[in-house]
């Protein structure tokens, strides 16, 4: 196992009315900015919950934060709570207001151009404390550093990590995602599934445990999953579903192992491009990324066929390819395609832009192995068409 250091401060709130109980997290002085998205949090009774949680404090509202959050958005709230000295955000809703309210925290304290966090890897020094109700789980966004903003005039999407970024608390309520579309259920399946790939499909390193949590969360959602998504609102299941998906990336299971997110890169690339949902990208990348990728990722590609699909017959190449089978058949059997030649958007010339873009953001040396080039890229994406 390698070195690691393991740190996750997040308060997390579960379970049904757990809203009501921010009222003791938050002190009665204090100035609170609420952000949210296109507005499901007023048609679930979200809203009023949180309202009702906030009694008695000064509450700012800043919502139309959109799925992948834009800068330009994101600055007007920047403004707003620089102007009014906010002393906590609040995100409600899905990953994208939590990851635009991670950028708003770090950008209002940052004395240069805030699009430098993303481009350049500027220094986050500090934040505004931030808090979340998370009322879609996909993103493990709610306990961990991470955001993903897109400029859409740049024709980017960028990711940052601070430690600032933490969220204090986050209550995940499994009723609040009862109202989710199917669509956005199936999408949060993949992306918790793909997390938990990017960080246990890479060499063996001896992190038995690590592997272990991998495969029971890998194994839980496909046995929750479907079942999840035919039963939006049996409490148990949605539960399980939820805290699966935080579990997949809150640190814990990458913590000490190698680990790959190249088919992140190139997706984030995918939604850049074509405005593909980010977990749609993934289903089109990952099978093709392991077979291309497969002499490196062999040991666990095997072990991934016999320890979560059973598969324990035929030659080590048969067998790995089976595993990659069953995963298209279960991103398929959700409603996600695996191949983009599934999205009339995309054309002949994309392998080879997404190739290009990856290379101009400096993404020459991708995988547990940095060994995924841009000539690899055009290689798995021509798969995958
Ligand atoms: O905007 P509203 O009206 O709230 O509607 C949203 C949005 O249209 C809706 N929704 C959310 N909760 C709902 C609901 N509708 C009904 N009932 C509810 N309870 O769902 C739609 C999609 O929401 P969005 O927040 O965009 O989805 P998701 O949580 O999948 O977040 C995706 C974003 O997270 C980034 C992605 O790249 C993408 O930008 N990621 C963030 C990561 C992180 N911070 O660690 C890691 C991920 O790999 C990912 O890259
Ligand atoms: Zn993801």
């Amino acid at each position: 196992m390698f070195n690691f250091a393991f740190y996750n401060p997040t308060k997390i709130l579960f379970g049904k009315g757990q809203i009501a109980s921010i009222s003791k997290e938050i002190p009665a002085s204090a100035k609170v900015l609420i952000t949210y998205g296109g507005g499901s949090i007023h048609k679930n009774g979200v809203y009023e919950q949180v309202m009702q949680a906030l009694e008695g404090r000064t509450v700012l509202e800043f919502g139309g934060i959109e799925p992948n959050p834009e800068y330009d958005t994101l600055m007007g709230a920047v403004e707003l709570a620089r102007r009014e000295k906010v002393d906590l955000l609040l995100a409600v809703g899905g990953g994208s207001v939590l990851d635009g309210t991670k950028f708003i925290a770090a950008a209002v304290p940052f004395a240069g151009e805030p699009w430098d966090i993303l481009t350049k890897g500027a220094a986050v020094d500090s934040a505004v404390p931030l808090a979340c109700v998370l009322t879609l789980p996909a993103t493990g966004s709610e306990s961990n550093t991470f955001a993903v903003v897109s400029r859409r005039s740049a024709g980017q999407k960028l990711a940052f990590g601070s430690v600032h970024c933490y969220p204090k608390f986050a209550v995940l309520d499994p009723e609040t995602t009862f109202s989710l579309p199917q669509r956005q259920v199936a999408n949060g399946i993949v992306d918790a599934f793909v997390h938990t790939l990017e960080q246990y499909m890479t060499f063996p390193v001896h992190a038995e445990l690590n592997d272990r949590f991998a495969e029971a969360i890998l194994q839980t959602l496909i046995e929750v999953g479907p079942k999840t998504l035919a039963e939006p609102e049996n409490y148990d299941l949605r539960a399980t579903f939820v805290w699966s998906a935080t579990m997949a990336l809150n640190g814990l299971i990458g913590s000490g192992v190698p680990q790959d997110w190249a088919t992140h890169m190139i997706g984030h690339e995918l939604t850049a491009l074509y405005g593909i949902d980010h977990a749609r990208t993934l289903a089109t990348v990952v099978p093709h990324l392991f077979r291309v990728q497969a002499d490196g990722k062999r040991e666990k590609l095997l072990q991934f066929a016999e320890r979560v699909w059973g598969i324990r017959t035929g030659t080590d190449d048969e067998r790995c390819e089976a595993a990659i089978r069953k995963t298209e058949e279960f991103f398929e059997s959700l409603g996600l395609p695996t191949r983009l030649s599934q999205y009339p958007e995309v054309k002949p010339e994309t392998p080879a832009l997404v190739a290009k873009k990856l290379e101009s953001n400096g993404a020459v040396k991708l995988g547990e192995r940095q060994d995924i080039t841009p000539k690899t890229v055009e290689e798995i994406l021509s798969r995958s068409l």
